[in-house]
């Protein structure tokens, strides 16, 4: 048998998965899914909703990159905006044990995703505690009536292809969770979306990240520089009026650990090269 059927024969599984056994099990799961198969009339429905059907994803090795970056623990709450087929929402859940949220228009994209979790369940080899972490949902990520769950802290908006305007509505939404969150730090991660309109008092630290793995750099044979941000907001400096003031020395101290933390954790040059080299020679299905 081979190795990576071994990992997924192993009995009921509550640890972690570590990064090279996560990769196995998304090489295996997502062999036949591709969300880039989705019909003109499920993009159509997509694409009314102002978003864009466009597809693309994140490599699990840059989520595992970004995670470490922003110093990710099991306490985060994850949400992908635009979730595609789950892959992400996966690795946040099974990797880094945290509870993760995926929200997906497109049907077909989100009926893979579920049946990824579907099967996993059928087949009790992960425990019901570790996929109870997953939450997959059909929904219309700028939709009025709905909020986005209120103690999210790790966003992923994988917004390559979404108008401006599309982009100022889910910033909206986001700003509801920020300030929900009272003096907790939300870390929105961004790729390929230019810089987001982020109201000053609520950013803390903004930081651009190059090289970030994406199905697309990989298939254009580069590891591309790309619009890839990571904004730590809070509310903790939020001034309700213009005569509030606030502690900036405890400002710039908070800066100055996000900045070496995030710096001492992007120390993944061999590994990155591993994984290029992985991705190339396996290929990838997204
Ligand atoms: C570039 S893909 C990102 C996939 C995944 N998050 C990743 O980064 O690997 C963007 C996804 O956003 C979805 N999308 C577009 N507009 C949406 C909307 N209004 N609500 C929810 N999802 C939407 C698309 O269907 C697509 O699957």
């Amino acid at each position: 048998m081979s190795k990576q059927n071994n990992i997924l024969k192993e009995s009921v599984r509550s640890k972690l998965f570590t990064f090279d056994e996560f990769h196995q099990w998304n090489t295996v799961r997502y062999k036949d899914i591709s969300g880039a198969s989705a019909s003109d009339q499920d993009r159509q429905k997509v694409n009314e909703s102002g978003g864009h059907a466009g597809y693309g994803e994140i490599l699990p090795f840059a989520v595992n990159r970004i995670f470490k970056m922003i110093d990710v623990q099991p306490k985060d709450v994850f949400l992908d905006l635009g979730s595609g087929t789950g892959k992400s929402v996966f690795q946040a859940a099974l990797q880094f044990g945290l509870h993760a949220y995926g929200y997906e228009l497109s049907e077909f994209r989100h009926s893979a995703a579920m049946a990824v979790l579907k099967l996993e369940q059928a087949l009790n080899t992960i425990s019901p505690a570790l996929l109870s972490k997953v939450h997959l949902y059909q929904q219309d990520m700028i939709a009025t009536d709905h909020n986005y769950p209120t103690d999210v802290t790790v966003i992923l908006f994988d917004g390559l292809l979404h108008s401006e305007q599309f982009k100022e509505n889910v910033m909206q939404k986001i700003i509801k969770v920020v300030l929900n969150n009272g003096n907790k730090m939300v870390r929105l991660w961004s790729i390929g979306s230019g810089e987001l309109s982020i109201p000053e008092d609520l950013l803390i630290h903004q930081l651009q990240v190059e090289k970030c793995m994406c199905s697309w750099t990989i298939k254009c044979d580069l590891i591309s520089q790309q619009n890839t941000h990571i904004y730590w907001l809070s509310a903790k400096y939020y001034k309700k009026s213009s005569k509030e003031k606030h502690d900036n020395k405890k400002r710039e101290e908070e800066v100055k650990i996000i900045e070496f933390t995030s710096k001492v954790k992007d120390d993944m040059k061999d590994e990155r090269e591993k994984y290029y080299k992985v991705y190339r020679k396996e290929g990838i299905n997204f």
